[in-house]
């Protein structure tokens, strides 16, 4: 069945104006079109912006520990339909089934996190240097947030802004990847139906270009209040630009190049079941996948071999089959960059972990795949060993299933290593030694690390987010999010009666500077 998407505003379908289409397609049979898209234009954005600017006191009014029972209800629906919303992500977006529930419970786990923090919202109470006077901070909501999302996580990303901005009495204009249009379109209806008002989170299907340009409008007419963006480290600085000649700091959570340092005393098996896991689980489409894997020498030729043989040996194909490792890339545009990536391999490369590279299809087959690969947009995974830190296999993302192997020697080297592509956003070491971890922990400058763990699969409760390209310190999840969302706002109420000036009139009790105790004898 096809679905027809188009943006929501208020409520309602949106369906004045040229607007393109798109066919979202399912990308492990792309014969089949999951949804016909009707693409908004700036336009659009700006109106849904409005709709949510005029939506706003209305929603910041009701108490905050009714809002809880509102994300509650979201919660309970995504997990009432948790079977359905997982199936239209393996289909849409071609995540294999347990990955999908997996993704769908980190919603409800992000649902059940903020309920209980519509009931608490803290502020503080402070004393004041003056008498009758009573200092104390709240935290007020922002306004209106405009939320870009990517389409590898089409619910549980979204669900880290929509989520918190919502609970914490802010309006939402949602603009997903088109090409997970069906998804978005689900998950903004359970929000609905769970209580949410329609004019408090507005949907829009828009390309790049046209949310840029409909963005600009919007800040030109002073209606945007923050602007939460999971994408590109590309798009990311454009959209930081922009933001930032607005004075706003927006929430960015941008790409990776992610590191896993293999210790000479790692256990090698658990580090191959890490690097198999985040370099080519979701083939490498998250923003936490291994990009290198920094071997120590002394095991870099055991690492390889096993490594080797737990990637040729993995299951990739049709993602609704259990045994997948990993399904299909996510659109065509994904499958185009990993030639381009493959491209960048040279003569001291070594590639392994495959029987062909690129595209798998039946005339470049990957052994044991299942289903049909030519119905879909499947790769080859591929371990590039001998990367340096000159190669752009080193030096940048490839949202793909390719993964790096580079030597070091010393742990100081490691760091450097791990340090040296600029981005920093999650980092790994697999070793026994508590003083290596932490030595690495300390020096690695990424904004989540694992010890004895994969880059990717983070909690829903930790923060979450990236320094330097892969973004701009801003966190996500947790009770770190609510300072995305909100603003301190600091109160004093002066109950003397008379006007106290601080520092000016604050009154402290004579001491005697000169005072120096006797010694006894
Ligand atoms: C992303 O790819 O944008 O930690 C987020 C993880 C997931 C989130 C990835 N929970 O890998």
């Amino acid at each position: 069945m096809t679905a027809r998407v188009c943006s929501v505003l208020d409520g309602s379908p949106v369906l004045d104006g040229p607007g393109d289409s798109y066919l979202s397609r399912n990308p492990a049979r792309t014969g089949e079109v999951v949804a016909e898209v009707r693409l908004g234009e700036a336009k659009t954005l700006l109106a849904a912006v409005r709709s949510a600017r005029e939506a706003q006191p209305g929603w910041a009014a009701v108490p905050a520990p009714v809002r809880g029972r509102v994300i509650a209800a979201v919660g309970r629906l995504v997990e009432a339909n948790a079977d359905a919303l997982a199936a239209l992500v393996t289909r849409e977006v071609g995540k294999p089934v347990a990955e999908a529930r997996g993704e769908v419970q980190e919603v409800v786990d992000t649902c059940d996190f903020f309920t209980g923090e519509g009931r608490r919202l803290y502020g503080h109470t402070v004393p004041s240097e003056l008498p009758d006077k009573q200092l104390f901070t709240v935290r007020a909501p922002l306004g209106v947030a405009v939320v870009i999302t990517a389409g590898n996580f089409p619910v549980a990303v979204p669900s880290w802004y929509l989520v918190p901005a919502l609970l914490c009495g802010n309006t939402v204009v949602w603009k997903p990847a088109e090409y997970s249009a069906a998804i978005a379109a689900a998950f903004h209806s359970i929000f609905l139906h769970a209580g949410v008002p329609a004019g408090a989170l507005g949907l829009v299907l828009a390309g790049g270009e046209q949310t840029y340009a409909g963005l600009e409008l919007a800040f030109d007419a002073g209606l945007v209040d923050k602007v939460g963006f999971t994408g590109s480290t590309a798009v990311g600085r454009r959209l930081g630009a922009l933001c930032g000649a607005h004075l706003q700091s927006p929430c960015l959570e941008l790409g990776g190049k992610n590191p896993m340092v293999v210790a000479g005393d790692a256990d090698l098996d658990l580090a191959v079941d890490g690097a198999l896991f985040s370099g080519f689980g979701t083939a490498g489409q998250r923003c936490t996948s291994l990009g290198t894997v920094l071997v120590h020498e002394s095991v870099h030729g055991e690492f390889l071999r096993r490594f080797a043989r737990a990637v040729e040996t993995a299951v990739v194909g049709d993602p609704t089959d259990p045994r997948v490792l990993y399904g299909p890339m996510l659109e065509e545009r994904f499958l185009a960059g990993m030639d381009a990536h493959l491209a960048a391999v040279r003569p001291h490369h070594t590639v392994l972990g495959s029987t062909g590279q690129g595209r798998i299809t039946a005339a470049n087959p990957r052994a044991g795949f299942v289903g049909d690969p030519d119905a879909g947009l499947f790769a080859h995974p591929s371990i590039v060993d001998g990367v340096r830190p000159d190669d752009t296999l080193f030096t940048e993302e490839t949202f793909g299933p390719i993964v790096g192997v580079c030597s070091y020697s010393h742990l100081d080297e490691a760091v450097e290593l791990a340090n040296a592509s600029g981005y920093g956003l999650s980092a790994a070491i697999y070793t026994r030694d508590p003083e290596q971890a932490f030595r690495f922990q300390r020096g690695v400058r990424s904004g989540m690390v694992s010890i004895c763990n994969s880059t990717s699969g983070a909690e829903a409760h930790l923060p979450f987010g990236g320094n330097g390209r892969s973004g701009n310190g801003s966190r996500q999840s947790g009770v770190w999010a609510l300072d995305q969302f909100t603003r301190w706002q600091a109160v004093n109420w002066d109950f003397s009666g008379r006007l106290q000036k601080a520092q000016l009139d604050t009154a402290l009790p004579p001491a005697d500077p000169d005072f120096r105790i006797v010694s006894p004898g």
